[in-house]
C-alpha cells in the first residue's frame, strides 16, 4: 500500500474513532444531551467501547479470509487503544455522575450489582493490554507472551458483553446483534486458523 494511502486511511479511521467523543462534547457545549445526560454519554461511550473492541476482534479472522487485507493489522493497536479510551471515559463516567467519587458507593456497586462487577473485570482486563501496546513492551514480552496476553482481549469482548445483557430489562433484545457478532468472532479464529494449518498440511498439486 502507497504511503498516501495509509496516511489517509489513519486519518480517516482516526476520525471516525474520535466522532463519539466529539459528538458527546458538542452535545455537552450546546445543551444537547438529552432528558438524562448521564444515560447519554453512558451509552454511547459503553456501545463505542464494544464496537471498537468487536472491529479490532474483526480483524484476524478477515486478514485470513482475504490475505490481500493484510493491511488491516495497522490499524488493530489503534482500534484497541480507542476502545480503551471510550472504556475509560465510560468508567470515569460511572465513578464521576453514578458514585460522586464515593469510595464506599464504589465498592458497594462492584460488591452489589453484577453488571457492574462483570464491568469492571471487562476494563481491568483491557489495562495491561492498553499498558503493553507499545513496540518497547512487545520487544520486552516478546512476541510469544505478548500474543498470549493478548488473547485477553476475547474475555473482555464476552465480559462487555454479558455485563451490557445484565442491565437490560427483561425481554430487550438490543444487546443482540453485538453478542452474534462477537459470537461468530470468537468461533472464525480457531476454525479459520484450523483450516489454514490443514491446507498448508495438503501438498500443493503438481
Ligand atoms: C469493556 C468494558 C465495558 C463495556 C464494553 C461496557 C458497555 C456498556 C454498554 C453497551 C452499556 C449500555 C448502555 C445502555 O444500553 O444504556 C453500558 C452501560 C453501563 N455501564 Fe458499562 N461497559 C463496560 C465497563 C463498565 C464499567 C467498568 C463500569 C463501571 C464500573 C460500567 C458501568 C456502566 C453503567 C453504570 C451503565 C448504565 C447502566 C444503566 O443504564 O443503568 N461499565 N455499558
Amino acid at each position: 500500500m502507497k504511503r498516501s494511502t495509509l496516511i489517509l486511511l489513519k486519518t480517516l479511521v482516526w476520525l471516525a474513532c474520535l466522532s463519539p467523543a466529539a459528538w458527546l462534547v458538542w452535545g455537552a457545549v450546546t445543551n444537547n444531551l438529552g432528558p438524562d445526560p448521564t444515560a447519554t454519554i453512558t451509552f454511547t461511550t459503553g456501545l463505542s467501547t464494544l464496537r471498537l473492541l468487536t472491529i479490532s476482534l474483526a480483524i484476524t479472522p478477515v486478514r485470513l479470509l482475504l490475505p490481500q487485507l493484510n493491511w488491516l493489522i495497522k490499524f488493530r493497536r489503534l482500534l484497541g487503544l480507542f476502545a480503551f479510551f471510550y472504556a475509560s471515559m465510560h468508567l470515569m463516567t460511572w465513578v464521576a455522575l453514578y458514585t460522586g467519587f464515593d469510595l464506599n458507593a464504589m465498592s458497594a456497586d462492584i460488591v452489589k450489582r453484577r453488571y457492574i462487577t462483570v464491568g469492571m473485570a471487562a476494563w481491568l482486563l483491557l489495562l495491561p493490554l492498553a499498558a503493553t501496546s507499545t513496540s518497547w513492551a512487545i520487544r520486552k514480552l516478546g512476541g510469544k507472551r505478548w500474543n498470549r496476553l493478548h488473547k485477553l482481549v476475547y474475555v473482555a469482548a464476552v465480559c462487555g458483553v454479558v455485563h451490557y445483557w445484565w442491565q437490560v430489562k427483561t425481554g430487550v433484545l438490543t444487546p443482540m446483534t453485538i453478542t452474534i457478532v462477537v459470537g461468530v468472532l470468537l468461533l472464525a479464529r480457531p476454525v479459520l486458523a484450523l483450516a489454514q494449518r490443514r491446507r498448508k498440511r495438503v501438498p500443493a498439486a503438481v
